[in-house]
């Protein structure tokens, strides 16, 4: 059949004679041309027409994640009775503040900051709110979260990383399930070091616990890990060149005198990792610690240093298992803690905070267009909630900053609401950050000088993040 008509159109064709040949030639090749230019601008449209509303999505998103949202709760009236450490704490008769109240373990406040009812845990398995609601993917700041099993999830000063092989995100942190007490007289509150852990997750949201990919040690004393040691700040990153999971931690002895950072090794990001060994960088101290790996692989150590009064940042070896000579110290006599590192249009952003122990303090944020400083402070980040909340970080202290992928310039901003009674039972704050680089923003953040955009985290009582999120 197939044959038979191209021969019918070949003889056909060979008849008409050769002017009109040439004419006819023109109209099919100014007709295919239309056509191609008709279906390529229309694809155009198309495309323009959904970065367009891709764009309208991301407006209506960011300003449903950066509405102001106010907080209140009240000083319940002064009572005779308290729990004697809080007492202790509080000294001779200064008034009691809001701070007081949420590290006393008999505060009428302590179910506004640590609310334990089960029908308000955070829980992936589908269960339905007091009203019957679906809560899926809400986070509920300050709420108990439970993992895809139904345990709270233990992940305390974490880090999120993502993988693209697996395209999960995985969320390590300290493992604090176990009695809180206190080693003597003058020592703050601690827990053994039962170890790292790791959960994994496609949306954010919905953790499977992958277990202790890093234990603490039980026997031998003379480790690092041993037990009576403290880990803190477990954070993760991944080196291309050794196709290696590489994790840094805070080291210390249970005085905290020790002041060393650790490294383990793992093939594969659930572990089980391998302990290497502990180092001082560069002979200095390191307390509150972070890492960060910037988009040309090179990768930094950012540590409390010299008694908590300056941070130090550190470049590491290409395998990431050290430090180089390469040193700076920054916010030098400003007495930073809890460092997180994030990169947004190619200026470095840090959130910090102050040193108060396990009490919430006002967080800092800072900026530098190298990541070896010099870093200028912006000032406190937090929007929303109330006078008490923005001077507490939202009662919590900071651990990570994660960038929302497909969505520049948000993040999530995962915080600690440290239960210093109970340190098992410390809860997650993660909050939206932005970085709101409008120039008229910049304006009034500045008087036009700053070439610094603003950085704002966000209270809220409940969100999620945008459900295109979880389709890209
Ligand atoms: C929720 O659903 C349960 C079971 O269907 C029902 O017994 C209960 O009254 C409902 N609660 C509310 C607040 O609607
Ligand atoms: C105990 O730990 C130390 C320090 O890591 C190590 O040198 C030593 O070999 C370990 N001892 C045993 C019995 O494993
Ligand atoms: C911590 O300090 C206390 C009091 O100074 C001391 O008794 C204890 O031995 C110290 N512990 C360690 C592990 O250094």
């Amino acid at each position: 059949m197939m044959t038979k008509h191209k021969n019918t159109f070949a003889f056909h064709y060979k008849k008409i004679p050769k002017r009109q040949k040439c004419a006819l030639t023109v109209a099919i090749w100014t007709l295919v041309v239309f056509i191609v230019a008709i279906s390529l601008l229309q694809t155009d449209m198309r495309k323009s027409s959904s970065q367009s509303q891709l764009r309208l999505n991301h407006l209506s998103i960011a300003r449903e994640l950066e509405k102001i949202e106010h907080e209140e709760f009240h000083m319940p009236p002064t009572r005779r009775k308290r729990s004697p450490r809080a007492f202790q704490r509080r000294g001779n008769r200064r008034p009691r503040t809001a701070i007081d109240e949420f590290l006393d373990e008999s505060s009428d406040l302590r179910y506004f900051f640590f609310p334990d009812s089960r029908r308000e845990y955070v829980d992936p398995r589908g269960i339905l709110d007091a009203n019957n609601i679906s809560s899926t993917y809400y986070y509920y700041p300050g709420r108990r979260w439970l993992d895809t099993d139904g345990n709270p999830i233990q992940a305390h000063g974490g880090g999120v990383l993502y993988v693209e092989s697996t395209s999960l995100y995985y969320w390590y942190g300290e493992n604090k399930n176990g009695p809180s007490y206190h080693t003597h007289e003058k020592g703050t509150t601690r827990v053994d070091i039962i170890g790292v852990n790791c959960y994994s997750s496609p949306d954010l949201w919905t953790w499977k616990n992958e277990g202790i990919v890093l234990p603490g040690e039980e026997t031998n004393v003379s480790h690092d890990l041993h037990i009576s040691n403290v880990l803190e700040r477990p954070k993760v990153i991944y080196n291309e060149k050794n196709d290696q999971y590489i994790m840094w931690m805070h080291v210390d002895d249970s005085n905290y005198t020790r002041a060393s950072v650790g490294v383990a090794i793992s093939k594969t990001p659930t572990g089980p990792f391998t302990y290497l060994h502990s180092t001082r960088p560069n002979g200095y101290e390191s307390r509150d610690m972070t890492i960060f790996k910037d988009d040309d692989l090179k990768a930094y150590l950012i540590y409390s240093s010299e008694d908590n009064t300056d941070l130090h940042i550190s470049q590491l070896t290409d395998d990431y298992l050290d430090v180089t000579g390469s040193m700076r110290k920054i916010l030098v006599s400003q007495h930073r803690e809890a460092p997180s590192i994030f990169k947004y249009e190619n200026i470095y952003y840090m959130v910090t905070s102050g040193c108060t122990g396990w009490a919430p303090n006002k967080a800092l944020a800072h900026a530098a267009e190298s990541i070896m400083g010099p870093w200028e402070t912006l000032g406190n980040p937090c929007v929303g909630g109330n006078k008490m909340f923005k001077m507490t970080t939202f009662f919590s202290q900071g651990t990570f900053v994660l960038p929302l992928k497909g969505f520049p310039g948000s993040f999530i901003f995962m915080a600690d609401r440290w239960n210093y009674a109970e340190l098992s039972d410390s809860r997650y704050v993660w909050l939206p950050l932005s970085v709101d680089g409008s120039f008229d923003d910049r304006m009034e953040y500045n008087f036009g000088f700053s070439a610094w955009s603003k950085i704002s985290i966000y209270w809220h009582r409940k969100w999620r993040v945008p459900s295109e999120f979880r389709i890209l």
